[in-house]
């Protein structure tokens, strides 16, 4: 772990302003040397910032996601659970496989995810939608309602909540769990026991599952059997599949929907353009994602082999890749001098939000789904909503994550409801 590029830039674990850090990162060149946060076991990583460096990698089959195979440091048992992160690199599902094991982990999944079987959700996230604006609409048009907890978190929850068969009773457990993991600033005992109870929480589900399968995803991956050798996944593959599709199948979509809801309400010229039709509310997601990554940085990679990357940058084996999603969506060369601007009128919004290459988001169908019905649906039933910073105590802070990109709440006066 002792490199040779001194002094790392140290990331901040509360991500407090990603977009100033993502521009002194921006500073030091297409990737930065940075240090990660914890401090007991020190974890450095080039973040790579510059879009086309960026997308180059993702796709490079020489850059692997699988730390037990490509990261020696944590092979050899130099990364330890003194490292608040290590639940990121050590499960065992599609995110961290290479190679073969990622294309049958992910195969095994991927049919349940196509365009035609996202469409065919649209009606049940239209009504989970409706239902929650019905519920929102029962509250006085003058009180102060925490928008991120009452929709922007319940549109994704309860959706993959029912594609994966998880009960109502467990999703804020869950809920809980799955924050934890996206909260950086935890100590490594309070990630280790976050870790702990998470595990528990997917044997009770999948225990469940076993004794009462039912038309859902959990079952199917209990029930499925690889097609070339016939094999299931092993218990470990099936909890952290588990774990991989029910945290990434929320809290990233949560944070799309709170930062366009934020971004509109703070606005209205914005707002306006959608409303008029100068920009649709797809452009309104897409701008979103652009600008404010639902996931600003993504641990990690590993060169298999040293990297030689021209103009003098070479990333040597051992030396993990951090992908600096949000400053590469605010790079000047990809976007232009005013690139840090929330534009929905912006020709050209292509961002890098799902990753690229072989691990490029599973579920982007499903969340842009999601954002299109959810962003005119509350727009339409609160014409009048705007946001209520002002309230004493209400303060729209982030959450405490380099890795999360959303608010800790939002809290909005809704106004009169249009139906
Ligand atoms: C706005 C919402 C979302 C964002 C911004 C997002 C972003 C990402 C990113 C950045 C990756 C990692 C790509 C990489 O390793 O380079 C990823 C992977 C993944 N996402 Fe999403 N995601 C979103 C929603 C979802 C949803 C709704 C689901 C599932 C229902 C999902 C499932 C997955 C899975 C399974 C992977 C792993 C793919 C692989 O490693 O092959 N995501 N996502």
């Amino acid at each position: 772990m002792d490199q040779p590029y001194a002094p790392p830039y140290a990331l901040d674990a509360t991500g407090s302003d990603i977009h100033a850090e993502g521009a002194a990162l921006r500073a030091r060149g297409r990737a930065a040397w940075v240090k990660l946060p914890g401090d007991v076991c020190p974890v450095h990583a080039w973040a790579v910032t510059d879009p086309v460096l960026l997308k180059q990698l993702l796709a490079d089959p020489r850059v692997s996601k699988d730390a037990a195979r490509h990261w020696p440091d944590f092979a050899d048992g130099r990364i330890t659970r003194d490292w608040p992160m290590l639940i990121w690199v050590a499960v065992r599902n599609m995110f961290t496989a290479y190679g073969a094991d990622h294309t049958r982990l992910r195969r095994l999944i991927a049919p349940a995810f196509t365009a035609r079987r996202t469409k065919a959700m649209r009606p049940r996230v239209e009504a989970i939608t409706e239902a929650l604006l019905d519920d929102m609409a029962r509250v006085g048009p003058d009180e102060v309602v925490d928008v991120r907890d009452r929709f922007a978190y319940q549109v994704p929850i309860q959706v993959i909540c029912e594609l994966m068969g998880v009960a109502e009773s467990l999703a804020p457990r869950f809920r809980a769990r799955v924050n934890g993991i996206f909260d950086t600033t935890l100590t490594a005992e309070e990630a280790e026991e976050n870790g702990k109870a998470m595990y528990a929480l997917l044997a009770e589900l999948a225990e469940s599952k076993r004794k009462e399968p039912d038309d859902d995803l959990t079952s199917f991956l209990i029930a499925t059997r690889d097609e070339e050798h016939g094999t299931a996944l092993d218990e470990q593959e099936l909890l952290d599949t588990l774990l991989l599709m029910i945290s990434a199948g929320h809290e990233t979509t949560v944070n799309l929907l709170d930062q366009a809801l934020f971004h509109l309400l703070t606005r209205p010229d914005q707002l306006a353009h959608v409303r008029a039709g100068r920009a649709t509310w797809s452009d309104a997601a897409e701008e979103t994602l652009r600008a404010e990554p639902s996931v600003p940085y993504l641990p990690l990679r590993y060169p298999v082999e040293d990297l030689d990357l021209g103009d003098g940058l070479v990333f040597r084996r051992n030396e993990p890749i951090l992908a600096a999603f949000a400053a590469a969506g605010r790079h000047p060369s990809w976007h232009g001098e005013d690139a840090d601007v929330f534009d929905v009128t912006r020709t050209d919004k292509s961002h890098l939000a799902f990753g690229y290459g072989t691990h490029l988001c599973l579920g982007m169908s499903l969340a842009r789904l999601e954002a299109e019905i959810a962003l005119p649906a509350f727009f339409d039933r609160f014409p009048q909503a705007e946001l209520a910073a002002d309230v004493p105590g209400q303060e729209i802070a982030k959450v405490s994550s380099f890795v999360s990109n959303g608010h800790t709440r939002l809290p909005v006066r809704l106004g009169r409801a249009a139906h």
